[in-house]
């Protein structure tokens, strides 16, 4: 069975790559799905860098590829025959940002989320934290792939 693993992905985290590897392991075939508007950036990469990262990051596991989307989610999936969105749950603060939008997704397609509750070493991680702290000159090691570590460097410092 093949699902989405939908995101901004601003920059990919170890807790996200986890949450991929998981799905995979369940489901089978994950598509990683950016979204975000490729002619108008948001955020520290763009769509192309961060699919980029992404893919650097799971080169490794075959039933994980990257795309792109810039509509309604659930129009990518109808679109592609997909019937289940998988996510990562850290607190109560993401299961209530995610419920709603479980529910309008369910509603709009009937598509289901299926949401893993996030590994306790990655409980704390966000891409906006982690990108805060590497600003000011914070250790991340560990929290993000190498990969992503440096490239969040070189825009932060170079
Ligand atoms: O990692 P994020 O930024 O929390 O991901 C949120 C995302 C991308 C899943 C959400 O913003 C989304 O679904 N965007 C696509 C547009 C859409 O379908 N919006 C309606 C959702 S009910």
């Amino acid at each position: 069975m093949k699902v989405v693993c939908p995101g901004s992905f601003d920059p990919v985290t170890m807790g996200h790559l986890d949450i991929f590897r998981r799905a995979a392991d369940q489901f089978g075939e994950v598509v990683v799905l950016v979204t975000g508007n490729p002619n108008k950036q948001s955020g520290l990469f763009s769509l192309e860098e961060r699919m980029d990262l992404i893919r650097e990051c799971t080169a490794d596991h075959p039933h994980i590829t990257v795309d792109w989307w810039s509509g309604l989610l659930v129009d990518y999936t109808t679109k592609h025959g997909i019937t289940a969105l998988v996510k990562g749950l850290r607190s109560s603060l993401d299961y209530e940002y995610e419920l709603p939008m479980a529910q309008m997704n369910r509603r709009l397609s009937g598509v289901d989320t299926f949401f893993l509750f996030t590994d306790p070493q990655f409980g704390y991680v966000s891409s906006t934290l982690v990108k805060e702290v590497v600003k000011y000159g914070g250790d991340v090691s560990g929290l993000l792939p190498a990969p992503v570590a440096k490239a969040v460097e070189t825009k932060y410092h170079h």
